[in-house]
């Protein structure tokens, strides 16, 4: 999912940078019999680091020979994914449909999905997320030179109706990837620096 070279990888896979999948687990509290599916697995980079039994644990990667879109994996107490971003309408109605009522569903997504004329009665269809953390530096997905970030700002959109993640406030917040240098706001009186 990159907006930066608009090349695109086979099947979309590009990995969660482990610094953004860590952000944001820090804030995760699970119960102790939720059933988690990983609905994209890729590398394992958010599936791994999800602290629950084996038997608890479920997931999809179309590389291993399972299809999400197709694949009959049960209902879920949580969802955390970064999906391949040509099927993201097709992933999040099929997750939402599996999830419990008081589940809690994760996807991390361009900020700019939001706006798109034709995803209008998507949103309407499928519900805002209550949280929605940009995430801060902007993630980097393509490999090669270079340390920037990419050219769009990313958000976890995060449908919290079981509060597993309590401290993430509702709306829109920021979650800062661990080793990021924030610099000191500058103060402007009279549009002056003080
Ligand atoms: C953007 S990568 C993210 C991988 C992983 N979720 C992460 O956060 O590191 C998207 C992944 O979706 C997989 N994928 C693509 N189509 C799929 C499908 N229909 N069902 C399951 N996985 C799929 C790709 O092979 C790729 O590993």
């Amino acid at each position: 999912m990159s907006s930066t070279n608009g090349n695109v990888l086979d099947n979309e896979a590009y990995p969660t940078p482990v610094g953004v999948v860590e952000s944001l687990l820090r804030h995760l509290v699970l119960r102790p019999g939720d059933r988690f599916l990983e609905p994209a697995k890729g590398e394992g980079n958010i599936y791994d680091r999800i602290l629950l039994p084996a038997e608890q644990k479920s997931w999809a990667e179309i590389r291993l020979g399972v299809d999400y879109l197709t694949a009959d994996l049960g209902q879920q107490d949580v969802i955390i994914t970064n999906p391949p971003f040509s099927l993201t309408e097709q992933f999040i109605q099929k997750s939402k449909a599996e999830l419990a009522p008081d589940g809690t569903m994760v996807y991390l997504q361009r900020a700019n999905y939001l706006g798109t004329v034709k995803r209008v009665k998507f949103w309407e269809h499928v519900g805002f997320p209550n949280k929605h953390p940009v995430i801060v530096p902007r993630p980097r997905f393509v490999k090669g030179k270079g340390k920037s970030g990419d050219s769009c700002e990313y958000m976890w959109f995060i449908w919290d109706y079981g509060n597993r993640f309590p401290t993430i406030p509702l709306g829109m917040s920021h979650l800062i990837t661990p080793g990021t240098t924030i610099p000191d706001m500058m103060i402007y009186r009279h549009g002056v620096a003080a």
